[in-house]
């Protein structure tokens, strides 16, 4: 019985990682995250509000969220709950699911760019929009705590 409660101890501790970590990892995670906020924020004030002089800044926009998006599944490693995180449990218990909206949002930010690229206006307005409607709110509707 005791044998058995100290294999579970250690597992537990080798499998989450200690609480500074956890502390930093959420940190990181929401560091990273508040930056697609800022960059979605920038977006929007060239898409939706009319702020063109910045439309060549864009594409930077754009590539910031592609390359970071592939490191989402990273930022959430098991056990990385904290009071002050706004993830929810489902997040593991679903974890194929939230991986596949992860992907989903790095597919989307990749068509944001590949339409910055391509130089219509139109085509780059939808796609910031579905990458925010499908890429950024789906998963937060799901696995972020209002
Ligand atoms: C696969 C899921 C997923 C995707 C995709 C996603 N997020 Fe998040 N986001 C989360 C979760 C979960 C949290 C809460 C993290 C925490 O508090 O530990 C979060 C938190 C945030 C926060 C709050 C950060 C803070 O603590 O102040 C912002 C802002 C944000 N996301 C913006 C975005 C934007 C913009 C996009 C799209 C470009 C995006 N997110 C894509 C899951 C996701």
């Amino acid at each position: 019985m005791k044998q058995r409660w100290f294999a579970a101890v250690l597992a537990a501790t080798v499998l989450s990682p200690a609480f500074a970590d956890v502390k930093a990892i959420v940190a990181y995670r929401q560091g990273t995250m508040k930056s697609f906020g800022g960059h979605a924020a920038a977006l929007k004030a060239i898409f939706a509000d009319g702020q063109k002089q910045f439309l060549p800044d864009a594409l930077a926009h754009g590539e910031a969220i592609a390359g970071l998006a592939k490191s989402i599944p990273d930022m959430f490693p098991p056990g990385s709950e904290y009071r002050k995180s706004a993830a929810k449990k489902q997040i593991w218990q679903n974890w194929d699911d939230f991986v596949a909206r992860a992907q989903n949002l790095e597919r989307l930010a990749a068509g944001f760019v590949q339409a910055v690229k391509e130089g219509d206006e139109a085509a780059m307005k939808a796609a910031f929009q579905r990458m925010g409607q499908e890429g950024c709110s789906s998963c937060h509707d799901k696995y972020r705590k209002d």
